[in-house]
């Protein structure tokens, strides 16, 4: 019986820390598992960037390699010169992931209800945020107040 080839540790498939773009696979020898992390282009928003496309081939996971996708990618995200947060969105079904990004420190902000539409089916989406050392809240109480409440609740309520 041939055992599956193990996987070697997260290696960058494009990333470049100064243009704020972020690719880790990991391969085995193919590709088994992806994040990345894309920090936003625009000058007012460059202290943000987004956690997306996190995936590991279900007949590699529970082995620990999504933890080392999100070790190093952090890693590299903090490198990058005035970056203060990290958000991402995961459906709120997604117990396993959603743990997993709190054990990382991210922090539920709001809930999006019905953020997505399959069939007839709703999906609601957590957004989570995982703010760097250091980084201020410069907003007004207004502002602030919102944000802890989440858009549904203030836009609807
Ligand atoms: C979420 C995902 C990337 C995790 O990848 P993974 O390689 O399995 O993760 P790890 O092996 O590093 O395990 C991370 C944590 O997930 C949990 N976990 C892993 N496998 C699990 C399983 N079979 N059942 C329940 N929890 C499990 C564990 O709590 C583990 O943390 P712990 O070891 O400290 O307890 C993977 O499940 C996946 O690709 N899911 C589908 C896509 C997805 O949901 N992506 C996130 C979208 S925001």
């Amino acid at each position: 019986m041939t055992r599956p080839p193990i996987p070697s540790g997260p290696r960058a498939t494009s990333t470049s820390v100064q243009s704020g773009d972020i690719v880790l696979g990991v391969f085995a020898p193919e590709l088994v598992g992806i994040i990345a992390i894309t920090r936003d282009a625009r000058t007012k928003r460059r202290h943000k960037a987004d956690l997306h496309g996190m995936y590991v081939v279900p007949d590699h996971r529970g082995k620990g390699l999504g933890k080392l996708l999100l070790v190093q990618a952090l890693q590299l995200a903090r490198g990058m010169d005035g970056l203060e947060e990290i958000q991402l969105i995961v459906a709120a079904h997604n117990h396993e992931a959603r743990g997993l990004y709190e054990r990382f420190g991210f922090v539920l902000v709001w809930t999006e209800l019905n953020a997505l539409k399959v069939g007839a089916h709703y999906v609601d989406a957590h957004h989570m945020i995982l703010a760097f050392e250091g980084r201020r809240h410069h907003g007004s109480d207004d502002v602030a107040g919102r944000a802890s409440k989440g858009p549904s609740e203030t836009a609807h309520g």
